[in-house]
């Protein structure tokens, strides 16, 4: 679809990728619906970008009430972006059981809860275009990134589950799975394994840049082309 005049709501548009998704849709013509707990963050999105051409809407996606918000909204989008998630990579013996209910509620439960919602609307609309930002992590699995790889293999399959069961109904389903990309999300992994791990990577991180950039491919394909899964390596790294 063109995006001129197309309404998409991303979460996790406060930062990293989803702030990318957010600069470069909007650079489309999109209106932009941006989504994040941090309001501040959320400001400073909306100022760099047109008046009125980005709404921000703060809260946390494991709040019940603010999912009630966006399920208020959803008649209104075209596109929906969803990015939001978080990560604590350490060794599989050393995660906590709140890290991995942390990693599960908001990568897989919040992602399905938000999407359920969204696309209720869109089935009513029999339209509507659904991206899932899941991760290489989607489909291998890393020393030291188990449970967060286990959510993105649950995220890749709730994704090809809306697509098998809405295509039918005019709607689109797109995953994204990017390699590693260089934003905040690696901040909460504090372990020394992994900062080792980190410091001594063979190749150069991709940037949020460039993924939003296959999420706009995505979102502007024509109306019969549905991209399917877009896998995005930094070179070197396979
Ligand atoms: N960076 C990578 O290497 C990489 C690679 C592959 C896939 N991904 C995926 O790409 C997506 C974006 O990651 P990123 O690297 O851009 O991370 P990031 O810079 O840390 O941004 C994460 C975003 O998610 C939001 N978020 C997190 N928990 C939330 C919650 N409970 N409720 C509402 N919003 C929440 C954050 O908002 P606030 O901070 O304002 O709460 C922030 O806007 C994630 O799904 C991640 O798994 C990342």
């Amino acid at each position: 679809m063109g995006l001129q005049g197309k309404t998409i709501l991303i979460t996790g548009a406060s930062a990293g990728i989803g702030r990318a998704c957010a600069m470069q849709l909007a650079a489309q013509g999109a209106h932009i619906i941006a989504l994040g707990r941090r309001q501040d963050a959320l400001d400073a999105l909306a100022a760099a970008l047109p008046a009125g051409q980005v709404r921000t809407l703060a809260g946390d996606l494991n709040d019940e009430a603010f999912i009630g918000q966006i399920e208020a909204l959803a008649p209104t989008l075209d596109a929906f972006v969803n990015n939001a998630g978080v990560l604590r990579y350490a060794p599989i013996l050393d995660l906590t059981p709140e890290d991995s209910a942390w990693m599960f509620q908001t990568n897989v439960l919040a992602a399905l809860r938000v999407t359920q919602v969204i696309a209720r609307a869109m089935v009513q609309k029999k339209r509507g275009h659904i991206v899932f930002m899941s991760s290489i992590a989607a489909r291998e699995v890393y020393r030291l990134a188990s449970v967060y790889s286990a959510t993105k293999h649950a995220l890749s399959a709730l994704a090809r589950s809306f697509r098998i069961e809405l295509q039918s109904q005019g709607i689109k389903v797109t995953e994204v799975a990017p390699g590693m990309v260089d934003t905040d999300i690696r901040a909460a992994s504090t372990h020394p394994d992994v900062l080792a791990s980190v410091a001594n990577r063979k190749f150069k991180a991709l940037t949020a840049d460039e993924v939003a950039q296959a999420v706009v491919y995505a979102l502007s394909a024509e109306p019969n082309c549905c991209p399917d899964l877009i896998e995005l390596r930094p070179q070197g790294s396979a």
